[in-house]
C-alpha cells in the first residue's frame, strides 16, 4: 500500500466515517478494543496519552487561567468527583505503568504522574489533602474533556465538568440541565428519536461498563479551544478561509474528530462522559486516498441542515474543492 511510513498523527487517527454517507445516530459501540482503520488503529485505552499531551495541557491551564468557569461542579457531585479522580488515575496507570502510579498505604494513597513531575499524596473524600477540586486536579492531567452526569427522576443531568475543548458549546450555560435539553439545539435528533433513545442506553448502563462513540467537525487551524465564550477569537476565521487561496486548505483546514467514551462509575452511580478532541489537516487526510476520497464524497452529501449546525457551512466548500483530486480515486 503506502510506501512511506505514515506519521504516528496518522496512524492513531480515529477516522469517522464507515459509510459513505454521514447522519446523527446512537452510534455506541463497546470500548477497550483497537478499532481498525485504513492507516492503523485507536481506541485500546478510554484515557489516550500521545505526543501532545504536554502541550494540550498547557493550552488547558491557560484557557483555564483566563476562565476559570470551563470548571464546574454542583455541590451534590462530590462522591462523583473523587470516583472520578481515582478512576482515571487507575486507567493511566494501567495503560502506561511506566509513567503513572497509584499507590494505597492504608487511608492514604499516593499518586504519581511522571509525565508532568507530579506527585500527591491523598486522602480520597478529605479536600484538604489536594489543592484543587478533585475533578479538576485530575482533569489537568488527561488531554480529554470530562462531564459528569447525575441520574436520577428517571433522567441524566450534567452537574459537572472540565472542558476547555468545547466545539462551539459552553459548559458554564449546560451545567446543571438534563440531557435531553443538553441536546436542545441539535436538529433532526429529537424527532428521530436518537438522544431518547441515548438516554435510554446509559441510564442501563452497569457499574464499570464502559461505551464509546465518536462525533466530527471542521475547525480552523489547530485550535482546540472553539468554546461559545471564544467565538470571537475563532469565528471569524472560517469566512477569512473560504475567501483566501485554495493551497491553504490542506494546511489549515482541519477534520476534528472527537472520541467520546461513556462510563459507569459504581460508587457514587454517575456517568464519567470523556471528550477527546482529535484534528488531523486535510493534507494529512490526504496521506491516505481513500480517506481523502470518503471526506469528500461525506461534504458533497451532507444536509444543510446538519452542516449549518456544525458550523460548516462556509468551510465545506473549500474542503470539497481541496479534497477534489481524491474523489473517484479509490474503489
Ligand atoms: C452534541 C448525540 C452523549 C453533550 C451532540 C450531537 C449529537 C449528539 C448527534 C450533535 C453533534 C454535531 O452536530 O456535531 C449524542 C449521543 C450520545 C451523546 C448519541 C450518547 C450515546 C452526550 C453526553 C453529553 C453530551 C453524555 C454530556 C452532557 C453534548 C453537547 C453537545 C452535543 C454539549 C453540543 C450541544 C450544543 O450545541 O449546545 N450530541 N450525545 N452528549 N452533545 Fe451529545
Amino acid at each position: 500500500m503506502t510506501a512511506v511510513a505514515l506519521p504516528a498523527r496518522v496512524v492513531g487517527f480515529p477516522f469517522p466515517f464507515p459509510h459513505e454517507t454521514y447522519r446523527y445516530s446512537t452510534n455506541v459501540e463497546p470500548a477497550g478494543t483497537r478499532a481498525v482503520t485504513a492507516a492503523g488503529g485507536w481506541g485500546e485505552h478510554p484515557v489516550d496519552v500521545d505526543e501532545y499531551y504536554r502541550d494540550e495541557l498547557v493550552e488547558r491551564d491557560r484557557v483555564l487561567a483566563a476562565d476559570p468557569s470551563r470548571f464546574q461542579a454542583l455541590p451534590h457531585m462530590d462522591v462523583a468527583q473523587w470516583e472520578t479522580m481515582t478512576t482515571l488515575m487507575r486507567m493511566l496507570a494501567d495503560a502506561h505503568p511506566d509513567r503513572f502510579s497509584l499507590t494505597r498505604i492504608g487511608s492514604e494513597w499516593h499518586w504519581r504522574n511522571g509525565e508532568l513531575g507530579w506527585e500527591q499524596s491523598f486522602v480520597p473524600g478529605d479536600p484538604d489533602t489536594l489543592p484543587e477540586p478533585p475533578l479538576r486536579y485530575i482533569g489537568r492531567q488527561v488531554q480529554e474533556d470530562i462531564v459528569l452526569l447525575d441520574q436520577r427522576q428517571g433522567a441524566l443531568w450534567g452537574d459537572a465538568g472540565l472542558v476547555t475543548f468545547a466545539a462551539d458549546w459552553s459548559l458554564r450555560f449546560d451545567v446543571g440541565m438534563s440531557f435531553l435539553q443538553i441536546h436542545g439545539p441539535v436538529p433532526r435528533v429529537h424527532e428521530e428519536g436518537v438522544i431518547p433513545r441515548a438516554q435510554q442506553f446509559l441510564m442501563g448502563l452497569q457499574a464499570g461498563q464502559r461505551y464509546r462513540r465518536t462525533n466530527w467537525t471542521l475547525t480552523v487551524d489547530r485550535r482546540l479551544d472553539t468554546a461559545t465564550e471564544t467565538y470571537p477569537d475563532w469565528g471569524r476565521d472560517r469566512r477569512l478561509l473560504a475567501e483566501g487561496p485554495l493551497a491553504d486548505v490542506g494546511r489549515r483546514l482541519h477534520l476534528r474528530v472527537e472520541v467520546q467514551h461513556l462510563i459507569r462509575l459504581g460508587a457514587s452511580n454517575a456517568i464519567l462522559f470523556l471528550i477527546r478532541t482529535h484534528m488531523l489537516p486535510l493534507e494529512d487526510v490526504a496521506l491516505v486516498p481513500e480517506w481523502a476520497q470518503r471526506l469528500h464524497d461525506i461534504l458533497v452529501e451532507l444536509p444543510d441542515d446538519i452542516a449549518d449546525y456544525k458550523g460548516i457551512t462556509r468551510t465545506r466548500g473549500p474542503g470539497i474543492d481541496w479534497l477534489r483530486e481524491y474523489a473517484g480515486t479509490h474503489n
